[in-house]
């Protein structure tokens, strides 16, 4: 088990990433406190509460809870909403939870935003414990406590700061996750690797999803990475009043990108992906980068089965730049973007340009 710390005074907590969690006493011992004699409220999608609850429910009886709930929606990114979130409220006080009661979402980053907001904001700020069952969930959206839901003119519109109090992060629940959603991981851990660590990188290169998934060490490391570098910077700028932006990298492109296709056609991972690409081919354009950091970084997302262009007609270039518009990254008309300086190092970078924005999109248009 690999424990990292997140350092945020009295709002510290630990992540704990492993295969078999709950085998191990330490890890018991740290979960304990948030669970013995308290009444907890498992929110999860309904694939993943028939997949994994039961699991959960064992670990909780064991940890001693004294009652447990489950609140439960349907899967996918159209129930990251506020009409979702009211549904939740609604069941909660029809199950008698209170202000002593501790939520667990238990899911992907859906599930960990949703309910995280609602651990937020129910009765005014409930404790909540995040159990990852995604890798993107694991390496990015469990830790650093942003929370919220998504309104239909963009994506995590409404929303909170609400750290949880453990980060649960069992390697076993992937065994079940499809392969679509192991590559949406994927691109999230490429992110890591192009911002902050091109040693990550070089790694990544010598990887396929197959080698990864059949070798736990290896996961393992990876995952644990990931979580020390979303950490570290989490614990610099934890309200993202700088820093933390470039966590944001090919996020910017990649909301617009899920948007236009209406949710389905990307997910946040392959959104992100060909976010990535548009945003570096213009640090290319703008001089900021050598030619050869989209090409390395496009063989390695190929590689890792990611897309690295988007099709069809919604995407005309600008509708994607429209759609830029509208998110949370526009600060004085400019859009504040992460640009890649090199493979481990990025910039924040406010961008006018607009016949250089078109063309970056363009060129990932098939
Ligand atoms: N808060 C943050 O800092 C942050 C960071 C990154 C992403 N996010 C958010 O995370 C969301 C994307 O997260 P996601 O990709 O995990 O989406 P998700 O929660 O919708 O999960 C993807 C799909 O996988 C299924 N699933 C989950 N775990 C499974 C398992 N173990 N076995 C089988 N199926 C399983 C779910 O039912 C769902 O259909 C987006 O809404 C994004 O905005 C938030
Ligand atoms: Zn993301």
């Amino acid at each position: 088990m690999k424990r990292v710390p997140v350092s945020l005074g009295e709002r510290s907590y630990e992540v704990l990433t492993g295969g078999g969690l709950d085998r191990a006493e330490s890890a018991a011992a740290a979960l304990r406190p948030f669970v013995e004699n308290r009444h907890l409220v498992v929110v999860a999608d309904a694939a993943v509460a028939e997949l994994h609850a039961g699991r959960l429910d064992a670990l909780l009886a064991a940890q001693g809870a004294a009652k447990v709930t489950r609140l439960t929606f349907p899967a996918g990114e159209a129930s990251k909403t506020l009409g979702t979130l009211e549904s939740l409220y609604h069941q909660a006080v029809a199950a008698k939870v209170d202000r002593r009661a501790v939520v667990a979402a238990l899911g992907g980053g859906v599930t960990g935003d949703l309910a995280g907001f609602f651990a937020a904001s129910f009765l005014r700020g409930l404790p909540f414990i995040q159990f990852p069952t995604t890798l993107l969930a694991l390496v990015d959206s469990s830790v650093g406590g942003k929370v919220g839901v998504d309104l239909p003119e963009g994506k995590n519109l409404v929303g909170a700061f609400h750290q949880p109090k453990l980060v649960w992060g069992e390697l076993e629940f992937l065994k079940t996750l499809p392969g679509r959603e192991w590559r949406c991981g994927l691109g999230e851990i490429v992110k890591y690797g192009v911002i902050l660590d091109s040693a990550l990188f070089t790694k990544l290169e010598s990887y396929t999803l197959e080698s990864l998934q059949a070798d736990t060490t290896e996961l393992s490391a990876v995952v644990g990475r990931c979580c020390e570098l979303k950490a570290e910077v989490v614990i610099q700028d934890e309200h993202e009043t700088g820093l933390r932006a470039i966590l944001n990298y090919g996020h910017t492109f990649g909301h617009a990108v899920e948007v236009l296709g209406g949710y389905s056609k990307y997910n946040h991972g392959e959104g992100v992906a060909i976010g990535m690409g548009m945003a570096a081919d213009l640090a290319v354009d703008l001089g900021l980068c050598t030619a050869d950091l989209p090409v390395r970084q496009d063989r390695l997302l190929r590689r890792l089965g990611l897309p690295t262009h988007c099709a069809g007609a919604e995407f005309a270039s600008e509708a994607v730049l429209d759609k830029m518009g509208s998110d949370k990254k526009v600060l004085d008309g400019k859009l504040r973007l992460i640009l890649p300086r090199k493979v481990g190092t990025v910039e924040i970078v406010a961008v006018s340009a607009r016949p250089a924005l078109l063309k970056a999109i363009r060129g990932r248009v098939a």
